[in-house]
């Protein structure tokens, strides 16, 4: 391990820069980490000689809990061991990830509120949802990171309206990567949130059934869409983008798709998007009555499914704008080691910063590392879905 490219609250530093006042949590022995018995700061320099004479020449540094004045906590840029920037960085992400939970949490709420309010017969507001729109973008056409990782966690309970909310930021991220100018992108968005709107009509039992849909079932769950038209038509100031978003995502452009059963040129692009990212994340996301998939597995099934039902060109493009390893999708390394998809800014798409929490092949979690793929010998093996584990990934995100 190269304590050069990883970085965390607990660093590794060699025996030479142990200073008062840090705090060790752990030692290096035989080339592993060894936590200590007795792990507290550093008060004499006794402690240190003792260390070096017993020929330790690493010890792992906890920076939160060691003291201000060590010089792990202020910007320390005679040391080479110690990455100050990364707390930096550190922080001002947990910032972002804080603002992505919030605006998560504002949109499930305005989607929950919504749709109890449809579903007793009350027309759409369309102004609250533009509110949203407009924010999904701000956080996009900024650092997406965070609101990636937020939004991949999801919880099996909230199908509905985390599936919304990531249409809409899907069809944010895929405009913005078409360049498709901002209006367009907000009633994308707004479409996007409202897409399933038709399925507060459709019946619970029926929604969330564990097993395989009888035809029956499924006839019976495709009436969201006509619900939807109905629903839309009760829309004031709803533009035709936004409805075309909700009204298409099921159509398919040999014409097989519903509920208006269109094809080919009568799919506009924006509409043919809303089917791309729809699939997406629903073959992402895990389901009663299916496990996630990774990003690699869904994007076999959305190519499997062209030229037929999706539009070819744009699904390749989809890929491209996301990426074979998405911000908040998990990844194996070469090393064995399960990590999140942390940092993708200005990379490609094979060299991102993974955050590791777990070995797969020592079946434990290890501690939790920044791997810098740039300045690392590892590499991605492949990617994960949650399934695969057998251990929860979302404390860690
Ligand atoms: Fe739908």
């Amino acid at each position: 391990m190269n304590d050069s490219i990883e970085s965390s609250n607990v660093i590794k530093i060699p025996i030479d820069k142990l200073a008062l006042g840090m705090f060790v949590s752990a030692i290096d022995h035989q080339y592993s980490k060894v936590a200590i018995s007795n792990p507290g700061q550093i008060k004499h320099r006794d402690a240190i000689l003792k260390l070096k004479k017993n020929s330790i020449a690493f010890v792992w540094v906890d920076i939160e809990r060691s003291s201000d004045t060590c010089g792990l906590k202020k910007s320390n840029r005679s040391s080479s061991a110690i990455r100050p920037l990364m707390r930096k960085a550190t922080a001002t992400r947990d910032g972002q990830q804080a603002q992505a939970k919030k605006l998560l949490a504002e949109a499930k709420g305005l989607i929950k509120k919504v749709m109890s309010e449809t579903f007793g017969g009350k027309a759409i507001e369309v102004g609250e949802f533009e509110a949203v729109a407009d924010k999904m973008i701000e956080s996009v056409m900024g650092d997406a990171d965070a609101f990636k990782c937020i939004s991949a966690l999801r919880t099996k309970d909230a199908y509905l309206f985390e599936h919304s909310i990531n249409v809409a930021f899907l069809l944010v991220t895929f405009g913005k990567h078409l360049n498709l100018d901002r209006e367009l992108l907000k009633q994308m968005a707004v479409g996007g949130i409202l897409h399933d709107i038709g399925k507060i009509k459709v019946d619970n039992e029926i929604l969330h059934k564990p097993g395989k849909l009888t035809p029956e079932e499924f006839e019976h769950i495709k009436l969201h869409q006509f619900y939807a038209i109905e629903i839309m038509n009760e829309t004031k100031g709803l533009s035709q983008v936004s409805k075309d978003v909700c009204l298409m995502h099921h159509e398919k452009l040999d014409g097989r798709g519903y509920p208006n059963g269109l094809k080919d040129e009568q799919l506009p692009q924006h509409g043919r998007m809303s089917c791309i990212v729809d699939i997406f994340d629903a073959l992402t996301a895990t389901r009663c009555y299916k496990e996630a998939m990774s990003p690699a597995a869904a994007f076999k099934i959305m190519i499997s499914l062209t030229p037929f039902h999706l539009d070819q060109k744009l699904v390749y493009e989809f890929i491209r704008c996301v990426g074979i390893y998405p911000v908040g999708s998990l990844v194996q390394l070469s090393d064995h080691r399960i990590g999140i998809v942390w940092d993708s800014k200005g990379r490609d798409a094979l060299h991102p910063i993974v955050k590791c929490f777990y070995s797969i092949k020592y079946k434990r979690y290890t501690d939790v590392t920044m791997v810098d793929l740039f300045k690392s010998e590892l590499h991605i093996e492949r990617g994960v879905s949650p399934s695969m584990l057998d251990v929860d990934p979302s404390p860690f995100y």
